[in-house]
């Protein structure tokens, strides 16, 4: 080994630098007995940190409105619902996302049709003139894990042809593009706080749009149809009301999602400058490619992806890394859409809302791993290392060191 063994780095976004500032916010919550964000005791004032979540979220990413929702798997279907998708729709996804992004579309009635990824990890945007029918309503375009898809094409493209852009930022909040912040190029936006993310509040999330028709749409469908006084000062209301669900964001989550938004700025300037140290490193390596960002100034960098040329040495190099005490995986949570086994049964709750209860044989083409082979390539040569918030300069220089030696044990 070149480098003498250093102690492994803690891992973590948003989770790892809890602190003072949630607890304190927390607490106030809890002392003012006001966990609902709609009203306490008296009906008045109206409690404060999920309102004042919504305003520093729109601020921070720079749109005009911000809804704090559940999950970000809510968002997703607070976002469909708001764009009124439904049966007979179909939107644009990538195979190569989160659980979430698939069964949210199911979940409103409309047929998610899977497209491949490109070195980015992110959607090719060929794929979306490749795909697009007189039934596309939206793509949904996931930002994967801290860097941004190429949104000048993607919002271009779809544009052109009436489609709606849907970004999920549920990974990637402060992530930029083009010295933007993601969030603001589609038409809505969603974003989570589950405790991976970012900026956690353990569960939670956020759908945020500059249309004021999709806000009070989006609103309506995450408070049972309501729509109260403290969003019609937002913006008036006009839709007519309709049925709604429930994906109300509480007040403890929405003070813990604060006091977590406020570290973001910090996190990204933090990891974004350690993901550069470390890829400086990294040039020029046989059979070793980087995952190619739209916008390299703009990526968070907290997660370093390496492309092996060889699949088989994947694992080898995965182990060697473990072994110097680099973190490192080969897989991120995330595996193709065709590999899960709702797309494989193909089902919903109950079969006639199912998009493709009439599709026979199932699984059709555009469904199966073989559909696939770009997707089914990338991801099977790719290791994922994590740059955590904690990490120091003397980590990122020591993965460099590691990966510079893992490479010429393996590769070389
Ligand atoms: C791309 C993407 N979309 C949506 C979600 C769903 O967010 P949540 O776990 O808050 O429901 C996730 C969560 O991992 C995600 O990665």
């Amino acid at each position: 080994m070149s480098a003498a063994l250093r102690p492994r780095p803690t891992p973590g976004l948003g989770a790892a630098v809890i602190g003072a500032e949630e607890e304190a916010l927390v607490l106030d919550v809890l002392r003012r007995k006001e966990p609902f964000r709609y009203y306490g005791a008296t009906f008045k004032p109206t409690p404060p940190m999920v309102v004042q979540l919504e305003k520093e979220f729109r601020e921070y990413i720079g749109t005009d409105y911000a809804l704090g929702v559940s999950s970000g798997t809510g968002a997703l279907e607070v976002a469909m619902a708001a764009m009124g998708i439904g049966p007979g729709d179909e939107v644009i996804l990538t195979a190569w996302s989160w659980v979430a992004c698939f069964t949210a579309i199911v979940r409103v009635g409309a047929k998610p049709v899977l497209a491949e990824i490109d070195e980015s990890l992110n959607l090719d945007p060929a794929e979306l003139i490749r795909l697009a029918t007189p039934r596309t309503r939206a793509v949904l375009i996931v930002h994967y894990q801290g860097v941004a898809a190429d949104m000048d094409r993607i919002v271009l493209e779809a544009h052109r042809r009436g489609i709606y852009v849907l970004e999920d930022c549920a990974q990637s909040l402060g992530t930029r593009y083009r010295g933007r912040q993601i969030g603001t190029w589609g038409d809505i936006a969603t974003f989570s706080f589950q405790y991976n993310k970012v900026a956690t509040s353990g569960e939670g999330g956020m759908v945020t749009t500059r249309d004021q028709r999709l806000y009070e749409r989006a609103v309506r469908l995450s408070d049972l149809g309501n729509y109260r006084p403290q969003h019609a000062a937002i913006v008036p209301a006009h839709e007519p009301a309709f049925v709604g669900g429930q994906y109300r964001l509480s007040e403890l989550a929405g003070a813990m999602a604060l006091a977590q938004l406020r570290k973001v700025e910090g996190m990204w300037q933090h990891c974004h400058d350690l993901h550069q140290r470390v890829v400086a490193r990294l040039q020029g390596l046989q059979g070793l490619t980087l995952r190619q960002i739209p916008d390299p100034a703009g990526a968070f960098g907290f997660e370093l992806y390496l492309f092996l040329k060889n699949p088989a040495h994947v694992a080898p190099f995965r182990e060697k890394l473990d072994a110097r005490n680099v973190n490192c995986g080969a897989r991120t949570g995330t595996y193709p859409q065709y590999n899960r086994d709702y797309v494989k049964t193909g089902l919903a709750h109950h079969p006639a809302l199912s998009p493709f209860r009439d599709i026979k044989p199932w699984p059709a083409p555009g469904y199966r791993a073989e559909d696939f082979p770009r997707t089914e390539d990338l991801t099977s040569r790719f290791l994922a290392l994590p740059i955590g918030a904690l990490y120091t300069t003397e980590d990122a220089d020591y993965m460099a060191d590691c990966i510079i030696a893992v490479h010429g044990e393996v590769c070389g």
